[in-house]
């Protein structure tokens, strides 16, 4: 495995992977690696010759009050698993490297970035598409990878790279749970043991709404409540919607698209979110991949 500090250092050695041809896979990541981002990684190896991940913390998605300084790392870890994944390249910038004096092009997701986590984390997705982009830019991957818990990071994501003709392939792939259920996140550190335990009640909810889905409850309002009944646990529900899993809008009435049930809330100082898709097709993770190149 490579480490490129700077884009100068990464793009002399993404000239020697590209001379050697074959698919390069991107798995942009905010460090403290966990299973997710392992299985992130597995993806993209099985899909492409080489994969390159990134670890950056990235100050434009961080609100004022947000946790940008606390956000937790451990880098000697996140090398050994990147190395024990079969990461070829690891991209480790600093803020400045990618953020210059007067830096002032943001790329703006639109509507679906206000709502569900956006209207509570003002700005957020227009950081997260800005840096995206510019990670999209500098290293000029053929398929990328995100993870289904981030739903609506995906949805903007997949929308941009359609929007500005992007060559890249965005693929999601499933949420990693721990043994009880609880969606892995880096953020899972901030849980005391008994926060820990309170916060099993947001794979619980979404998991009897599932129940509920596939004994043939179709019914949003039915669905949403069955989850919500069980969210007493946390210490503000920010949120608990059902959605069009493409495009964030809100389902009302009867569930008849790839619908994903969203659940955000807060326990102590650890902002958690979930969601599950509820869907007839078999793996509808996969649904949520923009597999055509736009032209
Ligand atoms: O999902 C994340 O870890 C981040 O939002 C991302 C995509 C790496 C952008 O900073």
């Amino acid at each position: 495995m490579r480490i490129a500090r700077n884009i100068p250092e990464l793009r002399v050695l993404l000239k020697t992977l590209r001379k050697q041809g074959g698919r390069i896979g991107f798995v942009p990541t905010m460090g403290y690696l966990h299973e997710g981002h392992a299985s992130l990684i597995q993806h993209c190896r099985a899909r492409c010759d080489s994969v390159v991940a990134s670890i950056f913390v990235n100050p434009t998605q961080f609100g004022p009050d947000e946790d940008l300084n606390h956000y937790p790392h451990d880098l000697d870890r996140d090398q050994a698993l990147c190395l024990n994944q079969g990461v070829t390249i690891l991209f480790i910038p600093e803020a400045t490297e990618l953020y210059t004096t007067g830096f002032s092009t943001f790329i703006d997701p639109g509507p679906m970035g206000q709502v569900l986590c956006g209207s509570y984390r003002p700005g957020h997705f227009r950081g997260v598409a800005t840096v995206v982009a510019k990670l999209f830019s500098i290293v000029q991957p053929d398929l990328a990878f995100f993870g289904q818990k981030d739903l609506q990071q995906a949805a903007i994501l997949r929308r941009m790279v359609w929007d500005l003709n992007l060559p890249i392939e965005l693929v999601v792939a499933p949420t990693i749970r721990e043994h009880d259920g609880l969606a892995m996140s880096s953020r899972n550190a901030y849980l005391s043991i008994g926060e820990r335990m309170r916060a099993l009640c947001i794979s619980r909810a979404l998991a009897a709404a599932t129940n509920a889905f596939q004994k043939g409850v179709r019914s949003a309002t039915e669905l949403v409540d069955t989850a919500k009944s069980l969210l007493g646990d946390l210490d503000e529900l920010q949120y608990c919607e059902l959605v069009d899993a493409l495009t964030m809008d809100t389902i009302e009435g009867q569930v008849k698209r790839l619908a994903g049930l969203c659940v955000a809330g807060k326990i102590g100082r650890a902002r958690l979110i979930d969601n599950v898709l509820l869907s007839e097709a078999a793996d509808p993770t996969r649904l949520l991949s923009l597999v055509a190149i736009p032209d």
